[in-house]
């Protein structure tokens, strides 16, 4: 009985990588040129689980907001907004703390990964952080969130937590939402180990393909990236156990909006020498476009500010009946 909805969000944390492009914006923009209905949010509420400088978190908000934009995600369209705008999601994830259980937020290997063995130091909010990420998707009745394969862990902790919700007040309120994962580069690797995703928080800049890096340095990363000495397969299973291959054949792929056999069929015999200058001239010709739009949209941030004003009202227009409803079943 739950309309449709999409919804998904990107931390401002500062920059944008090829993996952000592939496993998330890009495809949100595709959901909404399907017709969907589809809310899309700068989270800097969880981007402060970590320090941030606030000069620089308010500057890559905007910067964040400019790469939705210049990805194809249309504000005429979709509704595009920030996080901390729309107070009902602090307000819902609160009321989400006291429903999910301390022992499901320890399995997420989200925090064990960030927080590491120093986890006494690390904040509560980055304990806390699938909660508000709940709330994030439940605040809209949203019942598709398109992600990487990475936040896959926290779509199922959504689910419990609106199934447990559900159940302790006896009603059939949130509903529950579904992971979106699809596509060639649901999990882009590092271009220097392919045993890690690409990540805006690697040390190595190598490592990574920036939305702002301009065509030398896409070229030259590719060129560099690493590889294996073998020829090319004619089919996916060729590529098994070659994690530094399959990732750049599945970054092709993703490119070309084709399936890594489709790639294969056309590529397959050719040596990295050959494979490595046509993906980085797709690569310059896919990603060109986005820095250059990013960086005129980010010339009048008082545009982009605008944009994001009006989205937290359109946003604040499904929230804030679904917490007042929320409020009631509680008690509150
Ligand atoms: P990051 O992981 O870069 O810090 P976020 O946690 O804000 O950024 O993730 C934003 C979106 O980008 C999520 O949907 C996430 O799954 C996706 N994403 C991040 N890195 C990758 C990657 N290497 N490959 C595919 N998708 C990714
Ligand atoms: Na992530």
């Amino acid at each position: 009985q739950f309309t449709p909805r999409v919804f998904s969000g990107i931390q401002p944390s500062g920059g944008l990588t090829l993996g952000n492009y592939l496993g998330a914006l890009k495809r949100f923009s595709e959901m909404q040129n399907e017709g969907r209905d589809c809310i899309y949010c700068m989270v800097d509420l969880h981007a402060i689980t970590v320090w941030q400088d606030p000069d620089k978190l308010r500057h890559n908000t905007r910067e964040l907001t400019a790469g939705f934009i210049a990805s194809g995600v249309d504000p005429e369209k979709s509704i595009l907004f920030n996080q901390s705008a729309v107070p009902e999601h602090a307000q819902l994830a609160w009321i989400f703390n006291t429903v999910a259980r301390m022992g499901w937020m320890q399995r997420m290997t989200q925090w064990k990964d960030k927080a590491g063995k120093n986890a006494e130091k690390a904040s509560l909010g980055l304990f806390a952080y699938p909660a508000l990420m709940a709330a994030d998707i439940l605040v809209y009745h949203a019942t598709h969130v398109p992600v990487g394969e990475d936040q896959k862990q926290h779509i199922e902790l959504t689910r419990d937590v609106a199934a447990k919700f559900n159940h302790d007040y006896g009603v059939d309120f949130f509903p529950m939402t579904e992971p979106v994962i699809e596509g060639a580069a649901t999990r882009v690797m590092s271009l220097r180990d392919g045993s890690k995703k690409m990540s805006k928080s690697d040390p190595s800049d190598a490592s990574r393909i920036n939305l702002t890096d301009d065509a030398d340095t896409i070229a030259k990363k590719i060129r560099k990236a690493k590889t294996d000495p073998d020829a090319l397969p004619s089919e996916a299973k060729g590529l098994e156990d070659r994690p530094e291959a399959r990732n750049l054949v599945n970054i092709y792929a993703a490119f070309t909006n084709q399936t890594v056999d489709q790639v294969l069929a056309e590529v397959g015999g050719k040596q990295f020498a050959e494979f490595k200058p046509m993906l980085a001239d797709l690569a310059v010709a896919k990603l060109s476009p986005i820095s250059t739009e990013m960086a005129r949209l980010l010339d009048d941030t008082a545009e982009i500010d605008r944009i994001l004003a009006r989205g937290a009202e359109q946003a604040r227009e499904i929230t804030v009946p679904i917490l007042k409803k929320t409020y009631e079943i509680v008690g509150l």
